[in-house]
Parts: structure tokens; C-alpha cells; sequence
């Protein structure tokens, strides 16, 4: 299943150097793109001899680059920006030249810059002829850059391009792309394969055919959650309300407006969930007489009679089996910290993740949110202010090492 890879939207930078294995790049390329990654080829200038930037660049679905620049009008490929946008860069096929040169920090084209810049894991996979690879040179700069805390991908042996038989062939594509996947699938990666219930977005409740009682939520923590769910490699049922934004198109989306809709889907949803995590903002009532046709201007004032809401959160925290987790949402303007641990105690929570309101450039409708986290055993987390995809992911960073713990 493509959301259960391990390379479901994760950025890969594959670096090709000069060398007959070059020719099985095209290949790395499919296996990476299949299982979901996006993938940025960066070539050098001998590697053109033997893998076309054309096949790279047709196959990968982005221009395969080997330039600094990209016309004579100063435009150019930012390797800085290579460097910091790859979850992880491979090398493959690496020389032995290419080894030395990354051993001793020589910056002579594009692929060695963006090597130089990166800030994720690099792998190496060598291909040369035997005799180069076992040089004491060769060797030297394998140990300097596993000290450094590259990767290397052995390679295999059989036969070689100069018609010798020993060590020295790049491992085969789908061997890579299994290094890689391993490398991807961390023990301590606690959503990888869980199946995450969503929620996002804002209830509305009717009082006509035209109105309703809604509230400001966009849904952009939600969906921002479910995005960095679906990058950790779990499947996400994304539930949702009223939202400006629109949904990841690799979760399972469901819309329910009203509460009483979003608290049907999710109970049919739940049970089958590892993890629920609401942060929709469910309107507590609903009015309890919902008019058939469009309440007319008439008197000066008009009274509304409205009936308590099913607590979603709290009844499907009270249904879960041993191992479900349960994390809630809190939006409160006084004494927030007391109304959040009330909440989480009432509703059974695990966590309850707390906007931080005093701040204006957080909570509703905004891009950015600062939240406090407050688990069940008293562990309390800040993160503060940033975009919300940001707090996400560091927000699940945090829940991911504390589930991973033993829970008392
Ligand atoms: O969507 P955005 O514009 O990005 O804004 C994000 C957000 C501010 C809406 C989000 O971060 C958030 O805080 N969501 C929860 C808001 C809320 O309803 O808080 P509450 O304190 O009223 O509810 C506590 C928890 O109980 C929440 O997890 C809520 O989903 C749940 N609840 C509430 C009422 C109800 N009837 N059923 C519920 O399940």
C-alpha cells in the first residue's frame, strides 16, 4: 500500500557520478517514485556519458541537474536549497574520485555543493573496478566518511565492467532502495503502519435552510496533522467539518457538518483506529427545532432554544479498547491551563494539546499556532509559535517519543 511505504512523500536527492553502473539509476528512480517519493536527481557532467539527465529527468517528473546555473540570465539551481530540502540524499553510483572528493570536502560542482550543504543522511553506494576499491585510499575515505555518518551501501561482487570478477558492483536498485527503507522505517517512528483518526474543521449546527451556528475553525491544524500523519507512514480517516482549506488527497476523507453527523462517522470509524486525535471545534448545542423554511424578520428579538451536543471526544474515549490512544483539542480565553487538565481528566485523554490564545498568531483560521501539551502522567510539552504544519510535526515528534515510553 503506497501511504504504508516508508518513502510515501519523503524527498530523496539521488547524486550520480560517472560510471557504467550509472545505467541503474533510471531504475532507483521508478522503485523511489512508485512507493510514493518525490525524487531529485543531481548529476555530474561524467555521469552524462552514461545515463541520459532526459530519462532521469522524465522518470523522477523533475529536471535531473548537474548545472550551478540555469540560463545565462543568472537564474540558478540553489544548492543550499538541495541540500536543506532532501529527507535524504544517495549517492549512487559513487567513484571512487567522487568518494575522495566528499572525504576531503572538494566542492567542484553542483552534486558536491548540495552534498556539502545537507543536513540530512547521506548514503554512498560505490561502483568501481576491485582493485580501486580495496586501494588503501579508497578505503581511507569509506572510514572518514562513516566517522562522519554517511552511510555506505556495500557494494556487491560478480563481475565488473573491466571484465574482472570480485568486489566493486553498486548493489542492485531494489537492494538500495531497501537500505533506504529501512533507514526510513525507524523503531522509534510510533505512527508508522497505525491507522489515525482525524478530526478538523468546525461543526455547523441549522437553524434554517440558511443559517447555522458555526465557529471560525479553518481545519488547517487538523489537515495539517493528518499531512504529517500520512509523511510518518500511517493511514489517516480524516474527518471534517466546515473548513477553508482543502483536504491531503492521501487520507480518507469523510465530510460530517454537524456534530451529530461527525460523532456517527467517527464512531464508525473509531474502532477500527490505533490513534484518535481531535482537533475539530465541535459546537457543545445545536438548536433544538431546525425550521423548514427561512425564520422571517419579524419581532425585535428572536430566541433560539438550543439542546446539548453529544460530547464526541469523551464518548469514544469512554468505548476504546486498552490500546487506543485518545488526544483531544483545547480553546480556551480564561484559566486555560486548569480548564485543559480538567478536560483531559473528564474526557480520559492521554494528552490534550492546548492553544496558547494569548498569543493572536494562534489558534483559529491563522497558519501558525503555539500549543502546550499536557499528558496523562503530568509530562507537560510547550511548542512554541510557529506555521502549523511546523507545530504538527513537532507536536507528533513529542507524542510519538512519549507513546513510545512504557505507559504507566
Ligand atoms: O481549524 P483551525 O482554524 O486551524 O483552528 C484549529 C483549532 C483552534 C480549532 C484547533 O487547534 C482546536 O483547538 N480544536 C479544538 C477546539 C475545541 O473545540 O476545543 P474545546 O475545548 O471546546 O473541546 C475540547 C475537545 O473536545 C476538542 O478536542 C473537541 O474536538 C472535543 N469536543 C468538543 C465538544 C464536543 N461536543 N465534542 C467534542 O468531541
Amino acid at each position: 500500500m503506497l501511504r504504508k511505504s516508508p518513502f510515501n512523500r519523503k524527498k530523496i536527492l539521488i547524486g550520480v557520478t560517472g560510471g557504467i553502473a550509472a545505467y541503474k539509476i533510471p531504475q532507483l528512480v521508478r522503485i523511489l517514485k512508485k512507493e510514493g517519493a518525490e525524487v531529485q536527481v543531481v548529476l555530474t557532467e561524467s555521469a552524462k556519458i552514461f545515463v541520459t539527465p532526459q530519462t532521469l529527468a522524465v522518470l523522477s517528473e523533475r529536471p535531473a541537474l548537474s548545472q550551478f546555473f540555469k540560463s545565462d540570465q543568472g537564474e540558478w539551481n540553489n544548492h543550499v536549497h538541495l541540500g536543506l530540502w532532501a529527507d535524504l540524499i544517495i549517492i549512487a553510483p559513487a567513484g571512487a574520485n567522487t568518494l575522495a572528493k566528499i572525504a576531503h570536502g572538494i566542492c567542484d560542482n553542483l552534486l558536491m555543493s548540495v552534498i556539502l550543504s545537507a543536513r540530512c543522511p547521506v548514503f554512498v553506494a560505490p561502483a568501481m573496478d576491485l582493485d580501486m576499491w580495496t586501494h588503501p585510499s579508497t578505503q581511507a575515505n569509506i572510514e572518514t566518511l562513516i566517522e562522519r555518518g554517511v552511510t555506505l551501501i556495500d557494494p556487491e561482487e560478480g563481475s565488473l565492467a573491466s571484465g574482472l570478477e570480485g568486489k566493486g558492483r553498486m548493489a542492485e536498485p531494489e537492494n538500495i532502495a531497501k537500505t533506504l527503507a529501512n533507514h526510513l522505517t525507524p523503531a522509534h517512528n510510533y505512527f508508522f503502519g497505525k491507522r489515525v483518526l482525524v478530526t478538523a474543521g468546525g461543526t455547523q449546527e441549522p437553524i434554517d435552510p440558511v443559517r447555522f451556528i458555526g465557529n471560525h475553525s479553518s481545519g488547517k491544524m487538523g489537515f495539517a496533522i493528518a499531512e504529517q500523519l500520512l509523511s510518518l507512514g500511517a493511514e489517516v480517516e480524516l474527518v471534517y467539518g466546515s473548513v477553508s482549506v482543502t483536504p491531503p488527497k492521501e487520507s480518507n476523507n469523510h465530510q460530517a457538518l454537524t456534530a451529530k453527523a461527525m460523532q456517527q462517522t467517527c464512531e464508525q470509524l473509531f474502532p477500527q483506529c490505533d490513534i484518535l486525535i481531535m482537533a475539530a471545534a465541535v459546537a457543545d448545542y445545536h438548536p433544538t427545532e431546525l425550521a423548514s423554511e427561512k425564520i422571517k424578520k419579524s419581532d425585535n428579538t428572536l430566541t433560539l432554544t438550543l439542546e446539548k451536543n453529544p460530547d464526541i471526544l469523551k464518548t469514544l474515549s469512554a468505548s476504546r479498547k486498552p490500546n487506543q490512544v485518545c488526544i483531544g483539542f483545547a480553546l480556551e480565553t480564561e484559566q486555560e491551563e486548569l480548564h485543559a487538565q480538567q478536560k483531559l481528566q473528564k474526557k480520559n485523554l492521554d494528552c490534550i494539546v492546548l492553544n496558547t490564545l494569548k498569543n493572536p498568531q494562534a489558534g483559529f483560521a491563522v497558519d501558525t499556532n503555539e500549543v502546550t501539551l499536557y499528558c496523562r502522567d503530568g509530562q507537560q510539552f510547550h511548542i512554541p509559535a510557529n506555521q502549523k504544519n511546523q507545530v504538527a510535526a513537532t507536536m507528533l515528534q513529542i507524542l510519538g517519543e512519549w507513546l513510545n515510553k512504557p505507559q504507566s
